[in-house]
């Protein structure tokens, strides 16, 4: 095995964090680069001496640059996961989601690597899928900053993979949850939000009447997809959904929720958001030839583990 590090922008977040675990699990040395501006210290294992963390920002050209310094892969997650931010602040947001991309685009350019995965998004559909399974040659129709940033990001990458012989695998993650997601802010992902909220019994605000859906899939089935990514000698062209193909409605995660924990506070009902996807759910078919992909984590039993039962 290579001594080089894997880098992982946006390793101390919620996927990231996961990913660090499985490649030190295997033995690898692990550089994460993060402004721990969501992502925090406590989700790393710090006193492994085969990690290493630069605090910083991937909108930092030179810092990435330095980053990347004898690195033999990538996996570029950071960003403003939040949809929400990116429509309350898209200038702010714009530097992590899509400056950052172009300056790991640089930096590898520069510096020879040639593997990178990139964290792209469902949300690059926007509502073209109406309810049917998306698949990824399905027409873009970016409805926010966020969902914008995130597919000029992938045109990048295919642009320095046409150019310069760098081997992106893009990866457009449908609802990924799992313990770490963090549910402090209104802007988290909402299965945090909803179960951090049952567990201390206070009220839970739908945005919309709750019949939007999401294909939801546990952090631990993604990571295996991710490590597979970083290890394949070679890497099909082309964007791959990571979904399970199921809708899943916020009404029918907060009645799995009482399920499994027993109660449910007050619900109350308000407006939906605005540039708010109607319905999410992955055609998965490409992910399935591709990868090894294994019977997915039942959404009741990934909520158990988030909810520590
Ligand atoms: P997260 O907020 O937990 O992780 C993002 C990490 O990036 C955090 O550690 C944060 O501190 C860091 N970061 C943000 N801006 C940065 C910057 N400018 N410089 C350096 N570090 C920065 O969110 P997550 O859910 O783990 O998301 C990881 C990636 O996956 C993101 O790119 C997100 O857009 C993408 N994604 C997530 C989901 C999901 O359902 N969680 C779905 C689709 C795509
Ligand atoms: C999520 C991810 C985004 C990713 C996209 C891919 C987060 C924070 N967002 O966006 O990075 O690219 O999936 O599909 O991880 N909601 C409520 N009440 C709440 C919070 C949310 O009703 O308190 C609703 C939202 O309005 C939305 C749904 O829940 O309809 C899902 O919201 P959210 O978890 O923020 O995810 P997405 O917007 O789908």
């Amino acid at each position: 095995m290579s001594d080089a590090p894997i880098l992982i922008t946006g390793g101390a977040g919620f996927i990231g964090s996961h990913l660090v675990d499985a490649l030190l699990a295997q033995g690898h040395a692990v550089r994460v680069l993060d402004n721990l501006s969501t992502g925090k210290r406590s989700n790393l294992p710090l006193d492994n001496p085969r990690l290493t963390l630069l605090e910083g920002d991937v909108a930092d050209a030179a810092l990435v640059a330095r980053a990347m310094q004898g690195c033999r892969a990538v996996a570029h997650l950071a960003a403003v996961a939040s949809v929400q931010a990116s429509v309350d602040d898209p200038v702010a947001t714009h530097q992590s989601n899509f400056v950052g991309t172009l300056n790991v685009c640089e930096a590898m350019r520069t510096q020879g690597v040639k593997r990178v995965l990139f964290a792209s998004s469902a949300a690059v559909y926007g509502n073209n899928g109406e309810g049917a399974a998306i698949d990824e040659d399905t027409a873009k129709a970016p409805l926010t900053p966020y969902a914008v940033d995130k597919l000029a990001s992938e045109q990048y990458l295919d642009f320095y993979r046409r150019q310069h012989g760098l081997e992106p695998a893009v990866f457009r993650f449908f609802n990924i949850f799992g313990p770490r997601q963090d549910p402090s802010s209104p802007y988290s992902g909402v299965i945090s939000i909803f179960t951090e909220r049952a567990q201390a019994g206070l009220p839970i605000t739908v945005f919309g009447d709750g019949e939007q859906t999401r294909d939801f899939v546990y952090v631990g089935d993604l990571v295996h997809v991710l490590l597979q990514a970083l290890e394949l000698p070679t890497l099909a062209v082309g964007p791959v959904n990571v979904g399970l193909s199921r809708a899943t409605s916020l009404n029918q995660l907060l009645a799995l929720i009482r399920q499994v924990t027993g109660s449910l506070p007050e619900v109350s009902y308000g407006a939906a958001r605005a540039g708010d996807i109607k319905h999410s759910r992955a055609n998965n078919l490409r992910l399935l030839e591709r990868f090894a992909f294994a019977e997915p984590t039942p959404m009741a039993e990934g909520l158990a583990r988030l909810l520590g039962r």
